[in-house]
């Protein structure tokens, strides 16, 4: 099988599921060890989010939304502070690693994803960084939309109960103290937006690769992830 995207040192993991399935720490931890790049491609869901609620763009603007997102300056860095977070995000020179982090951000992030215009406007952004070499990027559409030719797709679920549980712990983490009916009900609502828009909803690609991490340890989860990338990709380097 010619695979595009492992060739040489060249990898592409694809990692895609519901919020608070532990993508995050997954991804991180899995392009640390085969020497790659790490993307969270909800960052910039995130970012253009919280530039709208700045400048007073309603969440159902299409039009000026995708403006927005056309004109999104963010970089994100390898992290500068030891505060829990996996990198720096940046807008405009402004650390904003904390600032998308908030439940607000959670909900306005995923309205702001179901429209057509702004993932479009978007999807040059994540692929650019997609092609760039040895890298693991994290979402929703990565295995459908963004990067449907990766050799390497993994799809992380964990039930709602056990996800909201991890949110819920994460914000405590950052002071903020929110209960856990209410962490499920934002994750249910946030997961029903992003399975059900018309464009590029949440799902698994064909040829994903299912992990269940309720039960399983971060590691154990890491494991496997390596282990897939080792049965698909045979240049597969990882110390
Ligand atoms: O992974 P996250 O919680 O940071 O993502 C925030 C929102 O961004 C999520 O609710 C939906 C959207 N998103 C998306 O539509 N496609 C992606 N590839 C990543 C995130």
């Amino acid at each position: 099988m010619e695979l595009d995207h492992c060739r040489d040192s060249q990898i592409v993991v694809a990692i895609d599921g519901p919020g608070g399935a532990g993508k995050s720490t997954v991804a991180a931890e899995v392009a640390r060890r085969i020497g790659g790049l790490y993307f969270d491609t909800g960052v910039v869901y995130r970012a253009l989010a919280l530039v709208a609620l700045e400048n007073g763009v309603a969440l159902d603007d299409e039009a000026e939304l995708a403006r927005l997102a056309r004109e999104l300056r963010i970089r994100v860095t390898p992290p500068s502070e030891q505060d829990g977070r996996l990198y720096d995000v940046w807008l405009d020179g402004r650390d904003v690693t904390w600032a998308i982090r908030t439940p607000e951000i959670d909900r306005a992030a995923s309205q702001v994803a179901a429209h057509r215009e702004v993932r479009s406007a978007l999807l040059g952004l994540q692929r650019e960084i997609g092609r760039s070499g040895r890298v693991v990027m994290a979402g929703r559409d990565i295995g459908t939309v963004v990067m449907p030719d990766a050799p390497v797709k993994v799809w992380l679920d964990a039930s709602l109960e056990e996800r909201a549980r991890r949110r819920q712990r994460d914000l405590a983490a950052r002071g903020v103290v929110v209960s856990l009916e209410d962490v499920k009900a934002e994750l249910a609502e946030r997961d029903r937006r992003d399975a059900e828009r018309a464009v590029a909803p949440m799902r698994p690609a064909e040829d994903a690769v299912v992990i269940d991490t309720d039960g399983r340890s971060i590691e154990d989860v890491v494991r496997l992830v390596i282990k897939v990338i080792e049965e698909r990709c045979a240049c597969a380097q990882h110390g």
